[in-house]
């Protein structure tokens, strides 16, 4: 039985979500048959008439938003269409920023690095005005979107404040404490230029093999939807609030299923999981996969989708094969922008419709033909444009589908308020990296801890306890942030931006404190031993378990330093540094205490606020924890689940 979201009835959220959208829908097509009725309301020979007559309605925000759309979009040019279509990484324009001008193009992005020479606030800003400005000297002066992935923080730049992985966001359970990190999140990225994040990615990830995995808020889909109040503080109230300084427009991503793909079904590089096959029915689909979409999009309206790498294989249809996400018609239009109502543009993957069947005009054609509205094509757009421009001329792709795609396009820029402030409001420049917005940052590392063990009340630590510390992340920067960190894959070491590391912050709080990295320093004369484990930065499939060595299995290194430690002083801590559980059965015996501390990005004073009892523990799991490696996927509501600690666990030292 299909669910309802492929068939004709909705559930009430859904009808009126879907009725909402129609009315819209429906409003925006009268007012883009009449003639713009700003003008046709002027008195004849009246100021106003001479004033309209002088001003067109698209560069007047006194006009309602979609009658600008329908004003512009009347006035474009097919080249000037494809060209707000297409998407281009920076690097393929720096040389030449004219070509942004020559190619209309309607958007710019920074890849996970891509960074201006001087990586600082200002530099960022210049940069993207200096873009701008080529884009305003097109004949309409259509200004830029700038995209790019502030996905823990304005990752990319050094400074920012990192908050920890989305994984240590969803173990905090705290939507409110959510929105205030992407509402600073937003601040510090549009004061420095771009207008636009490729963030939440509300993926639900079900495997923890996968290299996503910390990109997720959790396994299950409502605790997702729960956490999609960051797409509240990054966009404010999108009808209202998207023009200020201190808000960005949101994605939501990978739409649908990044998190539930088959281990082994990737095809791409040596992946194993990411940009695989979802193997599921409709009913599933609908009710692991879907969900969260429905919430951002009906709940939180959040204004671009981008769709995933990965397919979809109905196991409820009968020879059903694989079909790429951006290829899919029935989930991009029927049901995405249909059922559910998405009123706002999908923007692809990197280079996403390169992965799709046939010659690069079949894959064009084949992805706007679906629904996708712009392309994020990093290094071939002109290529991009010259092949839909013929696509359309051929009748092989129509122009009611272009005009659509623009339209959702210009309403997000009219909304962005781009047309009226172009260049960067950088009224809270200074506030980039500031303490206020660090110590935001700071109460999410305390509330993102999870404790799983606490044998002999050994924690809360005492500052006046003689304490020894060991392990790889214990004084890693880079390792404690993970990726999209300054560049795509994150980098070991402190030297790449500026922030505390867990040792310096148990530093901050004890007297006595010995640090051995490879717990070569003599142990004796110690109370507690801490040894902070876990995994180096990694991003997508890059992550993948079985990909490049990556194993759930903790590293020879890690279980030698638990054992060395462990045996030689009385009292142990082990603390996990990693964007997923890690195999930890056959080492949690030998530890009085154990925390799982995620990906906590810069502030690592958060992580001694609760080892010294200056905040409680509160983190719950947001995934499954396993036993093996061979366990997962092991997700809540399996049949015969018996993990090492399951969903939801977390012990408290609220008093
Ligand atoms: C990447 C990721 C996506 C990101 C985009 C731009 O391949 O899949 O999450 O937003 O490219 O960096």
């Amino acid at each position: 039985m299909r669910h309802q979201l492929f068939r004709g009835g909705l559930p009430r959220r859904l009808t009126t979500g879907r009725r909402t959208a129609g009315i819209l829908l429906a409003a925006a097509a009268l007012v883009a048959t009449a003639v713009p009725v700003s003008s046709a309301m002027a008195e004849p020979g009246s100021t106003a008439e001479a004033q309209h007559s002088r001003t067109p309605p698209y560069l007047n925000p006194r006009v309602p938003t979609a009658q600008r759309v329908s004003d512009l979009l009347g006035r474009m040019t097919p080249a000037e269409k494809f060209g707000q279509m297409t998407q281009a990484e920076r690097g393929s324009v720096d040389a030449d920023p004219t070509r942004i001008t020559d190619l209309n193009l309607g958007s710019l992005l920074s890849g996970g690095g891509s960074t201006p020479a001087s990586n600082t606030p200002s530099a960022w800003a210049d940069m993207v005005d200096g873009y701008q400005a080529h884009a305003l000297a097109t004949r309409l002066h259509i200004p830029l979107l700038y995209g790019v992935d502030s996905v823990h923080g304005h990752g990319n730049l050094v400074g920012a404040t990192i908050f920890p992985h989305n994984i240590g966001m969803g173990a905090t359970r705290d939507p409110r404490l959510v929105a205030e990190a992407e509402h600073i999140t937003a601040t510090e990225t549009r004061a420095t230029g771009p207008q636009w994040v490729f963030a939440p990615c509300v993926c639900v990830a079900r495997d923890d093999r996968w290299g996503r995995t910390y990109e997720s808020f959790g396994e299950d889909p409502a605790l997702v939807q729960r956490m999609e109040s960051a797409i509240d503080g990054f966009q404010g109230t999108r009808t209202k609030d998207l023009a200020r300084p201190d808000r960005v427009l949101a994605t939501v991503k990978h739409y649908a299923g990044d998190g539930d793909t088959t281990y082994g079904t990737s095809t791409t590089n040596t992946y194993t999981l990411d940009q695989g096959v979802t193997r599921t029915s409709h009913q599933r689909f609908a009710a692991v996969d879907l969900a969260p979409y429905v919430t951002a999009v009906q709940v939180h309206h959040v204004g671009s989708v981008m769709p995933s790498y990965s397919s979809v294989q109905w196991t409820d249809v009968p020879g059903s094969t694989p079909v790429k996400m951006s290829a899919s018609k029935e989930l991009l239009t029927d049901v995405l922008k249909g059922k559910i109502g998405f009123d706002g543009f999908l923007i692809s993957d990197w280079d996403a419709i390169s992965q799709l069947p046939g010659d690069f005009a079949t894959q064009v054609r084949t992805s706007v033909n679906a629904g996708m509205d712009m392309f994020m094509q990093p290094y071939n757009a002109p290529q991009f444009e010259q092949t839909l421009a013929a696509e359309v001329q051929a009748g092989r792709v129509p122009m009611a589908r272009i005009d659509d795609a623009v339209s959702r396009i210009l309403r997000a820029k009219f909304e962005l308020g781009l047309f009226e402030h172009p260049y960067t409001n950088r009224a809270n420049i200074d506030t980039v990296g500031s303490p206020a917005h660090r110590a935001v940052a700071r109460r999410a590392v305390a509330e993102s801890q999870v404790l799983l063990k606490n044998d002999r009340h050994t924690l809360p630590l005492k500052p006046s306890q003689r304490i020894y510390v060991a392990g790889v992340n214990a004084n890693d920067l880079g390792n404690q942030a993970g990726g999209w960190t300054v560049t795509w894959q994150g980098q070991s070491g402190n030297n790449a931006f500026p922030g505390t590391t867990i040792l310096q912050g148990i530093q901050h709080e004890a007297k006595d404190v010995t640090y051995s990295a490879d717990a070569t320093a003599p142990t004796t004369g110690h109370d507690v031993g801490i040894v902070v484990v876990g995994e180096t930065p990694y991003a997508e499939g890059v992550g993948d378990v079985g990909n490049g060595g990556h194993t759930l299995n903790l590293s020879a290194t890690d279980r030698a330093n638990i054992d060395r430690v462990c045996s030689a002083i009385s009292t142990c801590l082990v603390l996990d540094v990693a964007g997923r559980p890690q195999i930890i059965t056959d080492q949690l015996p030998k530890a009085d205490a154990f925390v799982m501390s995620w990906l906590p990005g810069s502030e690592g004073d958060g992580v001694a606020d609760v080892l010294f009892g200056k905040r409680p523990f509160t983190g719950k799991l947001p995934v499954t924890w396993p036993r093996s490696e061979a366990q997962e996927p092991i997700n809540i509501g399996d049949a015969h689940y018996d993990p090492l600690f399951p969903y939801g666990y977390g012990l408290t030292t609220r008093r």
